[in-house]
Formats: C-alpha cells, sequence, structure tokens
C-alpha cells in the first residue's frame, strides 16, 4: 500500500476507506491519530496491528458531536459539564458503555467503559462530520514511540503501511488529549494534557484525583506505563549542563552552551509554545550519532505538567516495539 497526502476536498476518498474497514491517519489539534471505524471489530484489529500495539490498551473514539456518542455510553451531569466547557476540545472522558453499546468490545479493550472525545481541529471536524459516525483512532505512530505532530511524522512512522494520511499541518497543541476517568465514585485524571487539573476542578466543583501508577495496576490506563513517550535516544532530565556528544533540548532565553545540536522548546519561556514544539524538537534530537537528549528544566505550571509527565516518561526507556 502507498501513502498518499490528500487534500481535504477529497473526504470522499477518507469516507470510503473507513466504511471499508480501512485506517486513516487525520490531524487533531492534539497529535495525528490513526482512524477507523469504532463499530468493526476487523477496522479496529487492524490498527492494532498497525501500530504493533499490545491488544490492552485500550482506543479512544472521536465523534463530531456528542450526540452521535450518547447512545453508546451512559452519559452523567460530569460529562455534561465538562463536554459544555471543553468540546470540540482536546479532552477525553472515559465513560461506562451503555446497554445498547454498538462500539467494537477491543475499543474497549475487553472492559466495561469507553473513552470519547470530540476534536476540534477543522480537518477532523470535517471527516467525522461526513463519516457521521464514531472513529476510533490511537496517536499515529508505531506502539511505544513519540506521537506524531505533522503529517511528515506520520509517514515516517507508517508510511507505506496505511492507504492515506490527511494532511492538516502542525498541531496546535501538541500533546495528547487530558484523560478524565469519570466511572468511579470521584473523577480521576488519567492522563495530564492541556486543559489542567485546575481547569477540570473549576467546571466540576469538586476535587480530582491525581492518577499514580499504583492506582491503575498498569491495567485500567496502560497509556500510563512509565515508558510509553519514547525516544531511541537515552533521556537526561533537568540537565544543568550538557556534554559535547548530547543533543540539548533547551527551554528558555538561557541556553546551556557546548552541545552537538540544540533545539530550543520556547526561547521565550511560553508554555504553551514548548508543548506544540515537545515531539518534533525530540524526533528532531533523537539520532543515532548522540550520546544523549539532555533536556533543561521545565516549570511544573500549567501545561508544563504534561510536558514534564511526557518528558518523565519518554527518560524511563523503551517500551519495547
Ligand atoms: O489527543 C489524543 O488523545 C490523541 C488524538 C489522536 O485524539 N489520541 C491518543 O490516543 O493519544 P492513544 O491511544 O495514543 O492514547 C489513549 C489513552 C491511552 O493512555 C489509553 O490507555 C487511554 O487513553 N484510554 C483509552 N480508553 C480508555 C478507557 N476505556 N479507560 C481508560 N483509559 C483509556
Ligand atoms: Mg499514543
Amino acid at each position: 500500500m502507498k501513502t498518499l497526502y490528500i487534500d481535504v476536498n477529497t473526504v470522499d476518498n477518507v469516507i470510503a476507506a473507513w466504511r471499508s474497514g480501512q485506517c486513516v491517519a487525520f490531524p487533531t489539534e492534539t497529535v495525528y491519530g490513526l482512524g477507523a471505524d469504532a463499530t468493526n471489530d476487523y477496522a479496529v484489529a487492524q490498527i492494532f496491528a498497525v501500530k504493533g500495539r499490545p491488544q490492552f490498551n485500550p482506543l479512544i473514539v472521536h465523534v463530531s458531536e456528542i450526540a452521535i456518542a450518547k447512545p453508546h455510553v451512559v452519559w452523567s451531569a460530569q460529562a455534561e459539564a465538562l463536554a459544555h466547557a471543553f468540546w470540540p476540545g482536546p479532552l477525553t472522558l472515559v465513560l461506562p458503555r451503555s446497554l445498547s453499546c454498538g462500539i467494537s468490545p477491543l475499543v474497549s479493550a475487553g472492559g466495561e467503559t469507553v473513552a470519547v472525545r470530540v476534536p476540534a481541529h477543522p480537518v477532523a471536524q470535517k471527516l467525522l462530520a461526513a463519516f457521521g459516525g464514531l472513529i476510533a483512532a490511537p496517536s499515529a505512530n508505531r506502539s511505544g514511540r513519540i506521537s506524531p505532530t505533522t503529517a511528515a511524522h506520520v509517514q515516517e512512522e507508517l508510511g507505506g503501511l496505511i492507504p492515506f494520511i490527511v494532511e492538516g499541518g502542525a498541531c496546535a497543541v501538541g500533546l495528547e488529549s487530558t484523560v478524565v476517568d469519570l466511572t468511579g465514585d470521584a473523577p480521576r485524571l488519567l492522563r495530564p494534557g492541556s486543559i489542567t487539573a485546575d481547569q477540570l476542578e473549576a467546571v466540576l466543583g469538586q476535587n480530582i484525583t491525581p492518577h499514580t501508577q499504583s492506582q491503575s495496576g498498569g491495567l485500567h490506563a496502560p497509556g500510563q506505563l512509565e515508558s510509553h513517550y519514547a525516544p531511541q535516544l537515552p533521556v537526561r532530565l533537568n540537565a544543568g549542563q550538557v556534554a559535547a556528544d548530547e543533543a540539548l533540548l533547551a527551554f528558555g532565553s538561557v541556553e546551556l552552551t557546548g552541545a552537538a545540536c540544540m533545539r530550543n522548546l520556547s526561547a521565550s519561556g511560553d508554555l504553551v509554545e514548548a508543548a506544540a514544539h515537545l515531539f518534533g524538537h525530540l524526533r528532531t534530537l533523537d539520532q543515532p550519532h548522540y550520546r544523549a537528549i539532555a533536556v533543561m528544566p521545565i516549570p511544573e505550571t500549567g501545561i508544563g505538567v504534561a510536558i514534564n509527565d511526557r518528558l518523565r516518561r519518554a527518560a524511563a526507556g523503551r517500551w519495547g516495539n
């Protein structure tokens, strides 16, 4: 199969591919997704095959509007409040599957819950609205690798494995969506993202339980495994100096000197800009002729929490494939 770049005007090709059970990579405001019909077991199995993803890791279902997802989940006042505040946008809600849920059990990794999101990217909106259904989509990278934030990254990851990559420019957010679990007694943050815990708490009017490894037991949200976002090179965090054979991921106006190669996440110290550049810069620096990627400290505030979360995972090593 050859990977083609298509333009949004060729929406019909994407819809036809989705209807016939194929996978198509498409842009969202967070990262590029690898989408297929969430109600088609074969199509969902293709996603796992293309990514080389462990079957126990559940997928996020994408819809153009809430009404399309509602029959498949148990909707709640909390879901309504968060959806009203943040959709379309970079927030994923984990909800109980409804009795009439038509979503493939593979999407839920055999469990009783399903993750749903309404993306804001105009190309995603256009494709999902034209499809009119539910699209399961993980990030469009091979399992265990950095999420793609441009169509060129998707080409690097999955070129030749899927029929289409829809070009949609660089992703504005650049980090995967915030994931909130609404299936328990209290809302739980499963993955930090650009929508922060403070913002969620302000809308819910209650505290949100921060995620920890022990809570999940490694199964509830496998995306939380430490090594999920891994470049090939070792990653050294909070670098106060840099060696001549290291690549430097800098932040702020005062850059360390002496690195073999350098990229700055944001010279002005803007965390939103830093998030948008994170995965692209990690990819650029991840070259075998350097010994390691040294990362300057990033403030643990706002979206900096999510940036540091991804960096800690990157530093924890490889997933294995
Ligand atoms: O921004 C995003 O969320 C991107 C774009 C493409 O939408 N998607 C994405 O998908 O990051 P993925 O598969 O790479 O990460 C989904 C995360 C994983 O950590 C997974 O374990 C968790 O969401 N997840 C999915 N369904 C879940 C469920 N039913 N219960 C708990 N966690 C779930
Ligand atoms: Mg992913």
